[in-house]
């Protein structure tokens, strides 16, 4: 059986420069994974209805009219360095 390998860490350093403006990956952290939305339309620019990407965004998916469900579609690439 083949080991699965540890996803890597990032701070939140990192995870600020994935913010859709700095870099062309867009990335956003929930419930301490961090998930890749860069071929999210909805994400583009990093901008989701008055939310940055480049955060931890847990908090603020109460204001979504949606769940976390959402992030079923993205890939949880990392976990966030705390
Ligand atoms: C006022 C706040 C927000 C509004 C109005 C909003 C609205 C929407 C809408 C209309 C969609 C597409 C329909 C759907 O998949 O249900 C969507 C998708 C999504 N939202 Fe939000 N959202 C908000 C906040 C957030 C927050 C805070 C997060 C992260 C914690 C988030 C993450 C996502 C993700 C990952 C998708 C999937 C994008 C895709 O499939 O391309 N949203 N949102």
């Amino acid at each position: 059986m083949p080991t699965l390998k540890e996803l890597p860490r990032y701070t939140r350093a990192q995870l600020a420069l994935r913010n859709g403006q700095d870099k062309d990956q867009v990335w956003i952290a929930y419930q301490g994974r961090i998930y890749d939305v860069t071929n999210s339309r909805l994400w583009f620019t990093g901008k989701h209805y008055g939310h940055w990407a480049g955060q931890d965004l847990t908090d603020e998916l109460k204001d979504a009219p949606h769940t976390e469900s959402v992030f079923k579609r993205f890939m949880h690439i990392a976990d966030l360095a705390d």
